[in-house]
């Protein structure tokens, strides 16, 4: 069976979280500290905070830019369902922007007529979604969002390498949240993290990860209510040397998608994902067309090929269609790509020959 994905942890990985576990020091500490430090190294970008899940990072930055109660949040319609429901566990209310069909990612026009048309709803944060590491087009949507007053927080929660406008998830916005969640291209177990130019404010979200607390001359003090989104030391433990290998296993990824878009170029019935130097591949989503996604799945899985449908289309799901009474219709492009998309397996340790596998296995199944 090829696996759908398959994080790359390795015995030194695994002695350094049982270093971690031996020393007894379990809960945030050197080893968060260091994988921190490796995250800025690695991502170029100063000031990191590492939380307990994407999620985590996600609801933090909406809480530390002051989003609250009665304001809106733009969220692309086709991303994980995580990205919009921290909106509504602050009080906000989401805003749904369609995707565009190739790069699977909202554009910077479609983010200015959302913008420019929903003047009596407050928008005031965009959430821009890398979805699965492709390079949205952030310089442009940094600009819109600077001119409209609004913040801009990156979901690059599948944007570990990605490279937008010449920089990394972190650069352009307010802040970027990462998720290191095993289906993401390094993981903790659980994790994520928070990026950003701004000192002040990772050093706030340091805060709210830890209850609020302060460091006072004289002791601890709670100067706000924090939550508890930290993560272990071990779980740091086991991604520091991910990090420090990320740039080979960028490489591996780029090379794989490369021979994938080699192989599946010209198939009537299938949709290509959109081309870019700074895509950093966590997943490779084609469009399947004229025939029935569902199937192709089951029929991959019996010949051996594990594959999974890519993102939900907010519009279609419960919680989103009876609160702001959406429908397929509100936003078409991100229905096609939850009903039709499918995420063929891609991570490092795969070799060219097995994609040549899949893509035979996928085009028999087509025939
Ligand atoms: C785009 C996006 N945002 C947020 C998340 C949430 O991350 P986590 O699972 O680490 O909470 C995910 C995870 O699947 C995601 O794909």
């Amino acid at each position: 069976m090829i696996r759908l994905a398959s994080p790359d942890i390795r015995e030194e990985d695994i002695d350094r979280l049982l270093a971690v576990i031996r020393s007894g020091d379990l809960v945030q500490g050197r080893s968060v500290e260091e994988f921190e430090r490796a995250i800025c190294d690695f991502a170029g970008i100063p000031n990191c905070a590492a939380v307990a899940s994407g999620t985590a990072a996600l609801h933090l930055a909406l809480i530390a830019l002051g989003i609250g109660q009665g304001d809106h949040v733009l969220v692309p319609a086709f991303t994980f369902p995580a990205t919009a429901n921290v909106v509504e566990r602050v009080g906000a209310s989401v805003v749904l922007c369609d995707v565009a069909p190739g790069s699977y990612v909202v554009t910077p026009d479609a983010v200015e007529a959302a913008l420019s048309s929903s003047k009596d709803t407050a928008i005031k944060a965009i959430i821009l979604v890398h979805e699965f590491g492709f390079p949205a087009e952030v310089a442009r949507i940094a600009e819109i969002a600077r001119r409209h007053g609004v913040k801009l927080i990156e979901d690059a929660a599948c944007a570990m390498g990605t490279i937008a406008d010449g920089y990394h998830p972190g650069h352009y916005s307010d802040v970027a949240c990462m998720s290191f969640h095993p289906r993401k291209a390094i993981t903790t177990g659980e994790g994520g993290a928070l990026l950003s130019h701004n000192a002040a404010l990772i050093e706030e979200l340091k805060r709210l990860r830890n209850h609020g607390i302060r460091v006072r001359e004289n002791g601890l003090d709670f100067t706000e209510a924090g939550l508890n989104y930290r993560l272990t030391n071990f779980q740091a433990a086991l991604g520091i040397g991910q990090v420090h290998r990320f740039t080979d296993e960028l490489i591996a990824r780029k090379t794989l998608a490369s021979h994938y878009r080699l192989r599946l170029d010209g198939i009537r019935q299938i949709g290509l994902p959109d081309n870019s130097s700074g895509h950093s591949w966590q997943s490779f989503m084609i469009v399947v067309e004229g025939v029935s996604r569902d199937l192709l799945k089951a029929q991959l899985l019996e010949r051996g090929v594990e594959s999974n449908l890519g993102a939900q289309a907010l519009n279609c799901l419960s919680y989103f269609r009876e609160k702001y009474r959406t429908d397929e219709l509100s936003c078409p492009e991100a229905t096609r790509l939850f009903r039709c998309g499918l995420v063929l397996p891609l991570y490092g340790k795969l070799t060219v020959s097995q994609i040549d596998v899949i893509c035979d296995q996928v085009l028999t199944a087509l025939a």
